[in-house]
């Protein structure tokens, strides 16, 4: 089995990059992060790569003239490391088209609820104003939309009445770490297929 290649992609705390570096030193994924990109200095989420010996990254967005041009700026440091996907872990941009064509490799993202709701900013907050039961987290390939690609994994949480953005949202990281690593090792395993915009998880239906 290859070993897979990752390049993470973070603009904060990166606690999803932790549960990936941390599984991946686990052998619980068979791959590794090798390098790790962030829009700001100051991510904490450089610093855990920089503690793991992984090459950080901090390109910043106000060194070029567009959006276009920064996201090449990422690109063409992701191309030195021949990874197989790029992993979206709290990065905080919306790319153009152009990027996810000119990424050439498949790329992931994790976002805090049940999708197709609550897309966008603030998902756990939109989830606790709205008044529903349940939320949790997806993961999905990157399409051109926002937070509309084919849906990989979800993992439900209960939210509770007293819940607030905040405690909801610690709820739902618990089970992002869970299933963030889950996909990555299902994908070394070769049993993620896309049927259109339906995911496939080969020998799924066994393990029911
Ligand atoms: C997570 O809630 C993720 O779903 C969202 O941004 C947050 C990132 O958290 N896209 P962290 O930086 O991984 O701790």
């Amino acid at each position: 089995m290859k070993k897979l290649r990752f390049a993470v992609l973070a603009s904060g705390r990166g606690s999803n990059l932790q549960a990936i570096l941390d599984a991946c030193k686990a052998g619980t994924i068979h791959g590794e992060v090798v390098v790790v990109l962030s829009d700001h200095k100051d991510a904490f989420a450089l610093e855990r790569a920089r503690r793991a010996n992984i090459p950080a990254f901090w390109v910043n967005p106000a060194d070029f003239s567009d959006k276009a041009q920064f996201e090449e700026g990422l690109l063409r440091i992701i191309a030195e490391f021949n990874v197989d996907y790029i992993i979206l872990a709290g990065f905080m941009r919306i790319f153009s088209p152009t990027f996810i064509h000119g990424a050439q490799v498949p790329i992931l993202n994790i976002h805090p609820s049940l999708l197709p709701a609550f897309a966008g900013l603030h998902a756990q907050r939109q989830a606790v104003e709205y008044g529903v039961r349940y939320s949790g987290c997806t993961v999905h390939f990157l399409d051109e939309g926002v937070d509309t690609g084919p849906i990989i994994m979800q993992a439900v949480v209960p939210v509770y009445q007293d819940d607030t953005e905040d405690s909801l949202a610690e709820r739902i990281l618990r089970e992002e770490h869970r299933i963030y690593p889950k996909v990555l090792q299902l994908l070394a395993e070769g049993r993620v297929s896309c049927q259109g915009r339906k995911v496939i998880i080969a020998g799924e239906e066994e393990r029911q």
